[in-house]
């Protein structure tokens, strides 16, 4: 059978790094209230002008660097955002044109933070369905422009950053020991639509709007459907707990990823970390944590990865990989 394989990854962080003590001179926040309910230190934020597809773009050619791959060889472009360059076109398209691609498919996803976890399922979806041989499957978002940076109960908790990955189709024997994604959950509410949202929009207001969200309810859904896409992922590839080498949780907020982590009776060292250094980008944020873990040699080929994400929407789902 087909798998997609992980060729490569990469990723690009904004020069520009914001502590907790810069945002507190701003709003009435602190460093100890940041640190102790999120995890979060610095983060990093676009310059004015860096667009979505400039961060996305940084990263994609990084991925295709370490995957040995040119750009000429990309069949498909699946690009996760909430915060695309223009309404439309899809922003996927900018990162083709950028990229010098002048064939295949590009088109953007749009599941919030989820955006990763759908975008590498319709990519391997794709990829298993024989429409396309390789995939560059990118997650890249600037939610500093959707902050409202007077309301201190979430302007602390974002960042702006890309990371990509290449998928290439590669065979396997329909086995846990196969190489490639092996399995894939999705779900989304829309009846949860109010705890997390963008007051904003083409068709209403016409401006893009700022992001509103009830922190403490979108935690408690957090915790409960993480667990449960986990084990139902899990389940689909016949793999237990003790099969994960790696969690690469969505860096939303660390008691929400301890949280996870524990369910799993994972150890905190399996566990991958960096919403104390980026804060939460949104649809970027497991593969700049895939690309950080990957280039210090945590995660190595053979490996079993858990990706799993929750979002505005609400949405959520998981991946399960043997890298
Ligand atoms: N600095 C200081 N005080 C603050 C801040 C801040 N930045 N923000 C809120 N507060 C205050 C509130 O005003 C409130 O004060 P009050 O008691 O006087 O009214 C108090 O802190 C407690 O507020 P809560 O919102 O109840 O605090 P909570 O413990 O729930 O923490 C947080 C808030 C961090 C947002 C938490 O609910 C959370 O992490 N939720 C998950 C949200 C999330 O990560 N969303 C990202 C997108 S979805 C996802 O990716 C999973």
């Amino acid at each position: 059978m087909i798998r997609s394989v992980v060729e490569g990854c990469g990723a690009y962080l904004p020069e520009r790094v914001v502590t907790n003590e810069e945002l507190a001179r701003k709003v009435d926040t602190s460093d100890e209230w940041i640190v102790q309910r999120t995890g979060i230190r610095t983060r990093h934020i676009a310059a004015e002008g860096e667009f979505t597809s400039h961060l996305a773009t940084r990263a994609a050619s990084r991925a295709l660097e370490r995957a040995g791959m040119a750009a000429s060889a990309i069949d498909m472009i699946v690009l996760a955002t909430s915060t695309p360059d223009q309404t439309f076109p899809a922003t996927a398209t900018a990162v083709q044109a950028n990229l010098g691609l002048t064939r295949g498919a590009a088109f953007d996803v749009q599941a919030v933070c989820s955006g990763f976890v759908y975008g590498l399922a319709v990519a391997d979806s794709m990829i298993r369905n024989g429409m396309a041989g390789t995939a560059l499957v990118i997650g890249a978002e600037t939610f500093s422009r959707i902050l409202d940076w007077n309301d201190r109960s979430t302007c602390v908790l974002f960042g702006d950053g890309a990371g990509a990955v290449v998928l290439r189709a590669g065979h396997g024997q329909g086995t846990p020991d196969d190489r490639g994604i092996l399995a894939s959950t999705l779900h989304s509410d829309g009846r949860q639509h109010d705890l997390l949202y963008v007051d904003g929009g083409p068709s209403t207001t016409r401006t893009a709007g700022y992001l509103r969200m009830q922190g403490r309810e979108v935690f408690k859904h957090a915790v409960t459907n993480l667990a449960a896409v986990v084990g139902e992922t899990l389940n689909k590839a016949g793999l237990k707990p003790e099969a994960i080498d790696w969690l690469v949780p969505h860096q939303a907020n660390k008691r929400i990823i301890d949280g996870t982590g524990r369910k799993l009776g994972l150890s905190s060292d399996k566990v991958v970390l960096t919403v104390d250094r980026h804060a939460n980008t949104s649809a970027a944020s497991i593969p700049l944590a895939l690309d950080a873990a990957v280039a210090d040699g945590r995660i190595r080929r053979g490996h079993v990865v858990l990706l799993e994400a929750m979002g505005g929407g609400l949405t959520w789902g998981a991946n399960l990989i043997r890298w």
